[in-house]
């Protein structure tokens, strides 16, 4: 393996040591196995090619200060992917074999994973995809559960982007009223890839959604949850078409330990002018600043109508820090794990 730099990692494919496969058929999951080839060979009427029958996760291992490795709330990914899973009619892996894959996927991985002291950590990627071949709309019956890791360091989204430059999506949504915006499945972020094209033209590293009954209310970022800081309090959007984040709901958490009051609830758009600090919140980004979001009438127009401004878009606000140092800080092992989210290897 060649040394990688764990100092400029950023958030890409990178060919690891193993995934770990396990297959459903016939109302059984066959023993994991480590795989060292990731290109496999499928049926090319497998549903997920053609109707997305697929759902995923994201999480993270993290090589502590004590040297121990921990992998954060792996309990509630694999919670998050049986509802994901449910919602497409598909099998998905209980928690144990979901639990049990993650650790063999870091285990095999192990000289991927960073080291402590770099911000870096391993991404954790278990996928659910239909595999059974089949020509009518339909959920499939055979499934293949894989888990894949690779090394990462921050997430930056497409290359050459100014940090923390956003702008609000009027003409695209990436959800609808009553659709599977609360779902991690393949086909919602479909949606999102061309606005985000658009977006990222122009230079904008996030993409803000807005909610799509009607358009008054913030959802989230095309790949993280809202999150603001108003006053000593933590607010983030109550809505049925966002992702219900893992790291927002330990966000919550946080903030709530700190003393603060968390406001989940409905976030008119016009609220923006009155939040001291915006950050987009999730596995891969942690907390990354938002310093600017720019509404224009539609992604494609030259025009800026309005533009937001939240402070420094390379650094956090001030209390957006103190909950992210809390947050890392359970994940590297350098703070107490109160709350009993890290699971060790
Ligand atoms: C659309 C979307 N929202 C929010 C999140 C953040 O969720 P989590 O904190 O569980 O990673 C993600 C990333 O997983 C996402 O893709």
């Amino acid at each position: 393996m060649q040394q990688l730099d764990w100092s400029n990692l950023a958030f890409k494919y990178r060919k690891t040591n193993a995934a770990i496969i396990s297959r459903y058929a016939g109302g059984e999951w066959s023993a994991p196995a480590a795989v060292r080839e990731f290109e496999l060979p499928f049926n090319l009427y497998a549903g997920v090619f053609h109707y997305a029958n697929s759902c995923f996760e994201g999480l993270k291992a993290f090589r502590g200060v004590d040297g121990k490795v921990r992998l954060f709330r792996p309990d509630e990914n694999a919670a998050r992917l049986r509802r994901s899973a449910a919602h497409l009619d598909m099998a998905a892996p209980p928690e144990s074999l979901f639990l049990e894959m993650c650790l063999q996927c870091v285990r095999e991985n192990i000289d991927f994973l960073p080291p402590y002291g770099f911000n870096a950590s391993m991404y954790i990627r278990p996928v659910l995809i239909g595999v059974n071949p089949q020509l009518g709309i339909a959920s499939s019956d055979e499934v293949l559960f894989a888990v894949l890791g690779s090394p990462v360091g921050t997430y930056s989204g497409a290359a050459g982007l100014s940090t923390g430059t956003a702008v609000l999506s009027r003409n695209y949504d990436r959800a609808a009223p009553n659709g599977t915006g609360s779902y991690k499945i393949a086909a919602n972020y479909a949606t999102s890839l061309h606005p985000y094209n658009l977006a990222h033209k122009q230079g904008y590293r996030e993409l803000l959604f807005l909610d799509p009954a009607t358009k008054t209310h913030i959802d989230e970022f095309g790949s993280s949850n809202f999150l603001a800081i108003k006053g000593n309090s933590y607010v983030t959007p109550l809505s049925d078409s966002v992702l219900p984040s893992i790291t927002n709901k330990s966000l919550q958490q946080v903030a709530a330990d700190f003393g603060m009051k968390v406001e989940k609830r409905p976030v008119p758009l016009e609220e923006l002018a009155e939040m001291d600090e915006v950050n987009a919140c999730g596995t891969a980004v942690v907390i990354t600043p938002i310093g600017s979001l720019d509404d224009k009438p539609t992604l494609e127009s030259a025009e800026i109508t309005r533009t937001y401004r939240f402070g420094d878009p390379a650094k956090c606000g001030p209390v957006s820090e103190k909950l992210y140092r809390r947050i890392r800080g359970i994940q590297d092992g350098t703070e107490e794990d109160i709350h009993n989210w890290c699971v060790e290897l």
